[in-house]
């Protein structure tokens, strides 16, 4: 027998709003400590389920996916306006064939052959902080960590080099992606149609982007064919298997989803271990055990347990994608509440992340939480910073070894002080970076 789903705020529209509008994951964690598993909104005719409960959330992306779109969902719209057909927004048919296309380009034994670059652009990164590090001036490590992962994502992907774009490539896909804000995607739909300062230098953004992405395109139809993901792009195009439009979309979709938020993730990391220093201590004494003097491998970087479970806790408590949504296409139940067909459903890896029903001290910086015997009884979905199911991230394990890879270099090679007073605050869009720049001194080791 269904249960009634409770209401958030009921009669109080103007403070959801609010929330919505001025602290959308303070909403998030609200919402779940009010009423735990899952929760309803309706202002108006805008309605939203919120859902805490990991099997719920299993059920949406595995079980019973097919009834949970993405595209139709409403609250991508904006999203799709921005990213076309490319992986991230298309559905169904086009979809599957286009993550069968892609595939190979992130097949394990590929993602193995980008460490190179990796660390090549790693060394280049410790080395551009030199000057900084022996003057003793604080520098905001977020700008040239952003510029980092562009490169990394332009060489392995696309076979070319974007540093000298690289500021302003970052800076066009941040100044697009802050008007997806939740307050536009959800509540204003066609707020992004106005013609405010922001919104005209989004357009800008979005244009220049558009001949970035054109640029990409041609320099690499000059060069030989490759199993790099554009050279695998261009020879469906050729045999007529994906539109050109769709490409276009495809790359600059793969620029977005492939530098912002792994830039994001190591800003989290490099903080969180500048405030922890017992776990520092740990993360640098392996690193000394397993690496020494010597170069860093790739084999070495599979050697790095207390590496991996500092990267998965970092994940778990700032998880770059934070949020993500659907839309129910027929009637359904999760965890035991009916749910309408045409509901949109929203769930964020951040506040399951931290649901006390399944982490303790949910609040707390401990990554030996992710130890085998602390993680036995823990379901599946209680984390899920890459998704899951057919709609998984396709970058997770190019992820996970661009992260260890930079970690190990630039952790070697300085500790991190962050300077006195900074408290880094997120600023929720589409990804999860800081709000300000992030400060630090880099002290040689
Ligand atoms: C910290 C790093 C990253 C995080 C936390 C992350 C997270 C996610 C999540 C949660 C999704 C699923 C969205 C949904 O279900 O609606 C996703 C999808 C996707 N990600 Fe990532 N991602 C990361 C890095 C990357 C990288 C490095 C790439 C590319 C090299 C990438 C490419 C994609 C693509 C193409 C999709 C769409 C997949 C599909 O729908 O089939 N991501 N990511």
């Amino acid at each position: 027998m269904s249960r009634p789903i409770p209401q958030y705020l009921p009669g109080k529209p103007l403070r959801f709003i609010d929330e919505l509008q001025g602290d959308p994951i303070g909403m998030f964690m609200n919402m779940l400590e009010a009423h735990g598993d899952l929760c309803e909104v309706k202002v108006g005719h805008l309605q939203g389920l919120f859902v805490f409960e990991a099997s719920a959330v299993e059920r949406v992306l595995v079980g019973n996916y097919k009834n949970y779109k993405t595209k139709e969902s409403r609250s991508y719209g904006p999203l799709q306006k921005f990213l076309g057909e490319g992986l991230v927004t298309s559905e169904g048919e086009l979809h599957l064939s286009q993550r069968r296309m892609l595939q190979p380009a992130f097949h394990r034994d590929r993602i193995a052959g980008f460490f190179d670059t990796m660390l090549q652009h790693a060394n280049q990164l410790v080395a551009q902080w030199r000057p900084a590090s022996v003057s003793g001036d604080f520098v905001d490590v977020s700008e040239r960590i952003c510029e980092m992962t562009l490169a990394i994502i332009g060489e392995t992907m696309f076979d070319a080099d974007l540093r000298p774009d690289a500021a302003r490539i970052a800076s066009a896909v941040r100044a697009v992606a802050s008007r997806f804000h939740w307050t536009s995607t959800t509540l204003l739909p066609l707020a992004e149609l106005w013609p405010t300062e922001k919104n005209l230098e989004a357009r800008r953004a979005k244009a220049f982007l558009d001949e970035q992405v054109d640029a990409l395109i041609e320099r690499r139809r000059q060069r030989p064919p490759g199993d790099d993901l554009l050279g695998l792009l261009l020879d469906a195009n050729q045999a007529q298997q994906t539109s050109t439009s769709v490409m276009r979309d495809e790359v600059l979709s793969m620029v977005v989803a492939g530098h912002e938020t792994t830039a994001v993730e190591l800003g989290w990391i490099l903080w969180l271990l500048s405030t922890h220093p017992e776990v520092l201590e740990q993360v640098e004494a392996e690193l000394d055990a397993v690496l020494g003097d010597a170069p860093i491998t790739l084999e070495k970087t599979r050697e790095l347990p207390v590496l991996t479970r500092t990267l998965q806790e970092v994940l778990r408590l700032y998880p770059a994608v934070w949020a993500l949504a659907r839309e129910a296409e027929a009637a359904d139940e999760l965890c035991g509440f009916p749910i309408a067909a045409g509901s949109r459903v929203f769930f964020s890896p951040f506040a399951v992340h931290r649901n006390p029903k399944y982490w303790d001290n949910p609040e707390g910086f401990d990554p030996d939480r992710f130890l085998p015997e602390r993680s036995v009884g823990r379901p599946k979905f209680a984390y899920f910073p890459f998704s899951g199911g057919q709609r998984k991230c396709i970058g997770d394990q190019f992820t996970m070894l661009e992260l260890t890879t930079v970690l190990a270099t630039v952790l070697r090679a300085y500790r991190f002080e962050l300077k006195e007073g900074t408290e880094p605050v997120p600023s929720p869009n589409v990804t999860l970076p800081m709000r300000d720049p992030l400060p630090m001194r880099l002290i040689p080791r």
